[in-house]
């Protein structure tokens, strides 16, 4: 809290909700971590993916989703290569009874530019075949990435908000697009006031699923230049289970912008903090 301004703190609603074993629970999984293939619009595509090193068959876990940034691969998030923590941090992070199992799939020309849909194609057919085969809380399926990475997720809100508890842009866009784009989902945000990514863009972003998550609108504050510090906002007022969270950070396009004399990125932590409260 010292490096951050709270300006605004949740209610403590509690956003719990009973498991949603998917149908791969139960089943002596043909999945491994590792190289997996898929053929999505005649494409040969792949992922990779991460189990708990004792995968328990009859245990739902989280299923989060880790999508690299433009000029990234699935191959540098997972070692934590290029400026990734691996796994974007998270199982550093992720050390309750819940576990998570992680997918990064890999994007076509090193991007997510889902012409016609096709990489949300391909995350939902991962995410059907996942959960077929693994055993998923279906009401914890979650997706972070940063830049390109983070455009994606936002691509994600806005088609499979049904799919996904809540997605984490850090320093986002649009440019994997926004195809439908009014159902509320729960949305964790950060950009650099002064990254090549117009936080412009990010803003209207977050606007929109403030409108959508039935949030009262308020004026999120910005770092001063210099003071090299974060600002969090969190919205009030959002529908029950579709929480806002915005960060605006004084510095630039990075995937671990970091509090002056901080040793360490906030990122992971505020992402995890957020997609944490949902049990
Ligand atoms: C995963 O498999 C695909 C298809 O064989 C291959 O193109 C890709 O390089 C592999 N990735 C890794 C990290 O081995
Ligand atoms: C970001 O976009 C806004 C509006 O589109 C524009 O006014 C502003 O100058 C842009 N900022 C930068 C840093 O490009
Ligand atoms: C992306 O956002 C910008 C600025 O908000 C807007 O002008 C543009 O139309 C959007 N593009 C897409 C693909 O949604
Ligand atoms: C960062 O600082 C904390 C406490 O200030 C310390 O516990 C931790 O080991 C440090 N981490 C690194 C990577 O230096």
């Amino acid at each position: 809290m010292k490096t951050s301004q709270i300006l605004s703190l949740a209610l403590g609603i509690s956003l719990a909700s009973a498991a949603k074993p998917s149908s791969g629970c139960g089943k002596t999984p043909t999945l491994t971590a590792g190289n997996h293939t898929l053929t999505v619009n005649a494409k040969e595509r792949w992922y990779l993916l991460n189990l708990p090193e004792t995968y328990d068959h009859t245990h739902p876990y989280r299923l989060i989703f880790t999508l690299h940034a433009m000029g990234g691969s699935s191959s540098m998030v997972a070692a934590g290569q290029g400026g990734y923590l691996p796994w974007y941090g998270m199982p550093a992070l992720v050390t309750d009874s819940v576990g998570a199992i992680y997918v990064a799939p890999n994007g076509l020309d090193r991007g997510w530019a889902n012409k016609g849909g096709e990489d949300v194609t391909l995350i939902s057919d991962i995410l059907t075949a996942v959960k077929a085969d693994l055993c998923v809380d279906e009401n914890l399926v979650f997706s972070v990435g940063f830049s390109y990475g983070a455009s994606m997720s936002y691509a994600l809100a806005c088609s499979m908000a049904h799919s996904f508890r809540a997605v984490a842009m850090q320093s986002g866009g649009n440019m994997s697009g926004c195809v439908g784009g009014t159902d509320p989902i729960a949305i964790y945000g950060e950009h650099g006031v002064d990254g090549d990514l117009n936080i412009t863009t990010a803003r209207h972003i977050r606007d929109q699923f403030v409108a959508n998550n039935g949030c009262t609108p308020q004026e999120a504050r910005s770092p001063a230049v210099g003071s090299g510090t974060h600002t969090k906002t969190v919205y009030q007022g959002c529908k029950e289970g579709y929480p806002v969270t915005w960060i605006e950070y004084d510095g630039g396009h990075t995937p671990q912008p970091r509090d002056k004399g901080a040793n360490k990125t906030f990122a992971a932590d505020e992402t995890w903090q957020f997609f944490s409260q949902f049990k």
